[in-house]
């Protein structure tokens, strides 16, 4: 409607121009009508107005008239269309109200849920929180126990490495433990060996200790030496007997081994041995008796020692070696009628003793 106001404006315009511009207008079509009533006023107060242009005027504006009558009946129509129109936007805006309402009541709804939400929100948010807190405590506890397993690790490693070590011990202990069995072994077989020589170095001994006593024995045995005179006091002369006769010299000097008897003039071998004897026999002189002596062995007459003088003195002596069993009997016999004599000079003597055992 615009467009075509416009249009009739612009033609107005040009009629003007042209001088036809009519005076009349209907005051009805307000306020377009108004306007164009102002302007045609105007348009008649100018005093120079051309007389050619009135006629023109009068027919733009029968043509006007003639299309404002239709605009009138088209804005008639309009008119009714809008009244149709405006009852359907009331219906419309009440539906809208309405929908409005409806509106209102989901926002309310929705702020209500939206304050829920925010609600859980700020709840979850917590509950984040809260999980943040325990994952960080987690973390602090999965530190501790990382450090817990490292250090358990490390413990473990010294645990194997003492382990191990154990191990060298006690194999170095199984290995002096065999040592320690093998020596013990070695030592029991030395101790059997000991003992043994032990008993057959006792036998030994025992045997030793034997032949010590035997030897002792033997050595006193073998200690023999004796040295005798007739008289121990005072002078004396023997004889002359008619026969052979034992002579006892009591006077003893030495008897070491108590083999002579001074109460019979018998030595007694004590062991089979090599045995020296010696005699003296002084004698005074005499026309018819002579001094002598004979050394007997077991009744068998073995040296003699014999001298004859008329007068003054006479010594005869004579030595003999003899082997001996033990107890023989070795003594010395006055000769057959011949005399000895003795006094404390110690002139008639028999003496013996062992030069070695056989
Ligand atoms: C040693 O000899 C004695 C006497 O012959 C005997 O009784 C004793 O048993 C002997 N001892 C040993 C250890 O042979
Ligand atoms: C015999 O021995 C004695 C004593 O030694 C001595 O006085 C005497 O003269 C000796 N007789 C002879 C003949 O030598």
């Amino acid at each position: 409607m615009k467009t075509t106001l416009c249009f009739l404006f612009l033609q107005l315009i040009s009629s003007l121009c042209s001088g036809e511009l009519q005076p009349e207008l209907n005051n009805d079509i307000s306020p377009l009508g108004k306007e164009l009533t102002d302007h045609t006023r105007e348009l008649q107060e100018t005093p120079n107005q051309q007389q050619t242009c009135k006629e023109d005027v009068n027919t733009v504006l029968r043509e006007m008239s003639a299309m404002l009558a239709e605009q009138r009946v088209e804005i008639r129509q309009l008119q009714k269309e809008n009244q149709g129109q405006t009852a359907k936007l009331e219906s419309q805006k009440t539906e809208f109200e309405k929908q409005k309402i409806e509106f209102e009541k989901q926002k309310f709804e929705v702020e209500k849920q939206k304050i829920e939400f925010e609600k859980q929100k700020f709840e979850v948010e917590k509950q984040k929180t809260e999980v943040e807190k325990q994952k960080t405590e987690v973390e602090k506890q999965k530190t501790e126990v990382d450090k817990l397993k490292q250090q358990l690790q490390g413990q473990t490693a010294k645990l194997e490495s003492q382990k191990i070590e154990f191990e060298k011990q006690k194999f170095e202990f199984e290995k002096q433990k065999i040592e320690f069995e093998k020596q013990k072994t070695e030592v029991e077989k030395l101790k059997q060996q000991l003992q043994a020589e032990l008993s057959s170095l006792k036998a030994r001994t025992n045997v030793t200790e034997i032949h010590v006593e035997e030897l002792k024995t033997d050595k006193e045995l073998k200690q023999v030496a004796f040295s005798a005179s007739l008289r121990v006091s005072g002078a004396e002369t023997l004889g002359p007997f008619n026969t052979h006769t034992p002579l006892v010299f009591r006077h003893v000097v030495t008897n070491i081994g108590n083999a002579y008897n001074p109460n019979t003039g018998f030595f007694i071998a004590p062991v089979r041995g090599v045995y020296q004897f010696d005699f003296h026999v002084h004698g005074p002189g005499h026309a018819s008796h002579a001094s002598g002596a004979v050394l007997v062995k077991n009744g068998d007459q073995i040296f003699t020692a014999y001298e004859h003088q008329a007068s003054y003195s006479v010594n005869a002596s004579n030595g003999v070696k003899l082997l001996l069993e033990v107890g023989d009997v070795v003594y010395l016999k006055l000769w057959v009628n011949s005399r000895v004599y003795d006094n404390e000079n110690h002139l008639s003597t028999f003496s013996g003793h062992l030069l070695f055992t056989m």
